[in-house]
């Protein structure tokens, strides 16, 4: 776990459970098949969602699974029951208040408890529960840790995902540098993130506007770059919605050279 938690707050909880369960925790009311817009009232989990099938099609085949930066875990849940070839998981949330959620929704069978809702200051009861994916619950490595404190004998894994990291990270080369050694030669390295950056979190210095600039052409070939809607609504003030353009990169690993 970090040793500050940005993420330990009630309304940052509240955001991420909406982004990434509303369907459930909420009901099916919100419109989860079209890209967010303020209309929608309850912000979709549409970003996990979408991500989740070019995901798919991408690592075709794959059978290892690696998301750091996880959040409450909706991308692994996705992508755990479309891409079939999956056996193994690993998911790494260094947040204590994520990491528990995403544990409860992904490996308890038992009902979940009130959850945070941004518009109200009570808690509210989950409407439903997502099912729960056996082969998450059953054998996914989950790890309270930040990519800096994994253990770097974990192995390599043919799909290794990172999405709206980089940009909440000090020095982000060097966390896709560190992440890409985890990528098994051969396998897919997805990247995502609106470059909503921070000064106070990441210095100007170290920010860019390109994902492409992380990865060199020697160890890396691009297979797909594109753009994904992704946006939430502001703890206690419902009406306001934040909406980015994430970039979107898919790659694969041509040999064994460390990036
Ligand atoms: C903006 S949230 C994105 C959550 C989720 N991936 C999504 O797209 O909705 C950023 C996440 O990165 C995690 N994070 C921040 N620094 C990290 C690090 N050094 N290693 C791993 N995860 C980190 C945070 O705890 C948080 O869950």
């Amino acid at each position: 776990m970090t040793e500050e938690d940005f993420y330990a707050d009630r309304g940052r909880l509240a955001i991420y459970l909406e982004i990434e369960w509303s369907d459930y925790l909420y009901g099916r009311s919100s419109k989860i098949s079209s890209p967010p817009n303020p209309s929608t009232i309850i912000v979709p989990p549409y970003f996990h969602i979408e991500l989740s099938k070019y995901i798919t099609r991408w690592g075709n085949g794959s059978r290892s699974y690696l998301e750091v930066g996880g959040g409450t875990g909706r991308l692994v849940y996705e992508v755990a029951q479309s891409l079939g070839s999956l056996e193994n998981f690993c998911f790494v949330e260094p947040s204590q208040n994520f990491f528990s959620w995403a544990k409860r929704i992904l490996t308890c069978n038992e009902n979940l408890p009130a959850f945070p809702r941004v518009d109200s200051n009570a808690d509210a009861q989950p409407v439903q529960r997502p099912p729960v994916v056996s082969k998450l619950r059953d054998s996914m490595l989950m790890l309270n840790q930040t990519l800096e404190e994994l253990d770097p004998n974990l192995g390599t894994y043919d799909l290794v995902v990172s999405c709206n990291v980089l940009d909440r990270h000090p020095d982000p080369r060097e966390f896709a540098n560190i992440l890409g050694r985890y990528v098994s030669p051969g396998g897919l390295f997805v990247l995502a993130t609106p470059f909503d950056f921070h000064d106070e979190i990441t210095p100007s210095e170290k920010q860019f506007c390109d994902l492409k600039d992380l990865l060199t052409a020697e160890s890396w070939a691009i297979l797909e770059e594109m753009e994904l809607p992704y946006s939430w609504r502001k703890w206690s003030r419902p009406r306001t919605w934040v909406g980015f353009s994430c970039q979107v990169l898919a790659a694969r690993r041509l040999d064994n050279n460390i990036i």
